[in-house]
């Protein structure tokens, strides 16, 4: 059997999206979808409607008044966003289960970097940008859960400068996290722009839609704990219209940005 179907085989708990999320985009498919059958998913768990109320009210989204209602909270805030923030949500036990608290972090902080572009520059809708820029790399589960232990080898490499993330995961795993994600998002039938998204994310040119393969490519490589200016693709910068000398400036507003959704849904 080939080594990627083997892998995502074995991890059983990761076979069933979270329910949750499911329903949320399912919701969304149906063109009758109405903010009340999203708001009885929030209400129907308690831990999501104390979320979504600290959040409208963190300074992430900047509201003036002050919200105590959970049906203002989701009106203010709009569908899209709900069901965005549903998915980071529901899927952050399988991300930090895996064994890597890091990874529900890096795609909040790849989200939000994703999101907070796509609103400057309306290259692409932020709402899909922000969805986009939490799934690239859901295929990085799926390597955890199957060898948690494996996984530590590859962090060590890449920290260590031996290797880039999937030639480590190759060399570990006979996989790696863009093939595993692609497997992932064909079985769950993910829209064609997020199996892009996971697929090229690490090859953009490669994407019959590049723009958003491009942006996640960006904001992913912006966002690392240590940043290399050299890594970035100077000519997409470009077409963002944004300074090559600012960006370690754009770094710090992202990750400021990203530190308070991070907090409000920890
Ligand atoms: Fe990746
Ligand atoms: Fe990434």
């Amino acid at each position: 059997m080939d080594k990627t179907i083997e892998l995502v085989n074995g991890v059983k708990d990761i076979h069933a999206m979270p329910s949750v999320i499911v329903k949320a985009l399912n919701i969304m498919k149906k063109p009758t979808a109405s903010m009340k059958e999203l708001g009885d998913i929030v209400m129907f768990d308690q831990s999501l409607t104390i979320k979504f109320l600290a959040l409208v009210n963190s300074a992430y989204y900047g509201f003036s008044q002050q919200i105590s209602s959970i049906n203002i909270a989701l009106s203010l805030l709009g569908m899209v966003k709900v069901k965005n923030i549903i998915v980071a949500v529901a899927m952050k036990p399988m991300m930090s289960n895996a064994g890597d608290k890091e990874l529900w972090k890096h795609s909040m902080r790849v989200a939000c970097g994703c999101e907070y572009l796509a609103n400057l520059t309306k290259i692409m809708d932020s709402d899909e940008a922000f969805i986009s820029g939490f799934i690239h790399d859901v295929g990085k589960i799926v390597l955890h859960m199957s060898n948690d232990k494996l996984y530590a080898k590859v962090l060590n490499a890449v920290e260590n400068g031996l290797a880039d993330v999937l030639t480590a995961e190759r060399k570990y795993f006979d996989s790696d996290h863009v093939k595993t994600g692609s497997l992932l998002a064909k079985r769950w039938q993910l829209p064609i722009l997020l199996a892009n998204i996971i697929s090229y994310h690490h090859a953009p040119s490669l994407s019959s839609i590049p723009v958003p393969c491009n942006l996640v490519c960006f904001v992913d490589k912006l966002v690392q704990p240590v940043f290399v200016p050299s890594s970035i693709d100077k000519d997409f910068v470009k077409t963002l219209g944004i300074d090559f000398e600012d960006l370690e400036e754009l770094r710090n507003v992202i990750m400021q940005k990203s530190e308070v959704l991070i907090a409000e849904l920890s």
